[in-house]
């Protein structure tokens, strides 16, 4: 008997390394909902994420938007920490704008377009600010051309604002 209990360690040890190594070799692979470059997925539960604020485009793509964040990014909107902390993620939801059916001066949402995250990962995304990035339609991600203009364009215009362009609405 007192034999059987280290052998039984050093199997359980042994397999579980074994296990280890095969699901290691599995989750190595980018997911195919995952962006490309940046291997960002949709979050769990975004659509119940707190609002940041709302956005509005107007040409050509006439859509409306909301930016909501999780309570890692809404713990620092409100206390003003810039950069944001690793953690953060923000969704920008759109839609197309299109006329109230019932009061023609208003604007409703119609058809979802996209769906664009960004991950705070400063080790990760060391040489994008700190920021991973996706863009989704219909659940999937797009192509890696589109994904290479993310960056080029929060670092042109936001650079001071941690590449992140929306602020709080009050
Ligand atoms: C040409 C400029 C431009 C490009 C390219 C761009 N964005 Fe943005 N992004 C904006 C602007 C402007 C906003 C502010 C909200 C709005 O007006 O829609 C924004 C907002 C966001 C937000 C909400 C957080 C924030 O910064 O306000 C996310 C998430 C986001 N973009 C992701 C992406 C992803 C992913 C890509 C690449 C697929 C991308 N963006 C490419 C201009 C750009």
């Amino acid at each position: 008997m007192k034999y059987i209990v280290p052998a039984l360690v050093v199997l359980a040890i042994g397999s579980a390394a074994t296990a280890a190594a095969v699901l290691g070799a599995e989750t190595d692979a980018v997911p195919t909902n995952a962006s490309p470059i940046y291997g960002v997925t949709l979050p769990d539960g975004y659509r119940n994420w707190e609002l940041v604020a709302p956005a509005l485009e107007g040409d050509p793509l006439h859509e409306l938007r909301a930016v909501v964040g999780n309570k890692i990014a809404m713990d620092a909107y409100r206390i003003g920490t810039l950069p944001f902390p690793d953690g953060t993620v923000l969704v920008k939801l759109a839609w197309k704008r299109v006329q109230s059916p019932e009061f023609e001066p208003a604007s409703v949402p119609g058809a979802a377009t996209t769906v664009q995250v960004m991950v705070k990962d400063s080790t990760r995304y060391e040489s994008t600010g700190g920021w991973g990035f996706g863009r989704f339609i219909n659940g999937k991600p797009v192509d890696q051309a589109q994904h290479e203009t993310c960056f080029a364009c929060h670092e042109a215009q936001v650079r001071g604002h941690d590449y992140v362009f929306t602020r709080y609405a009050p």
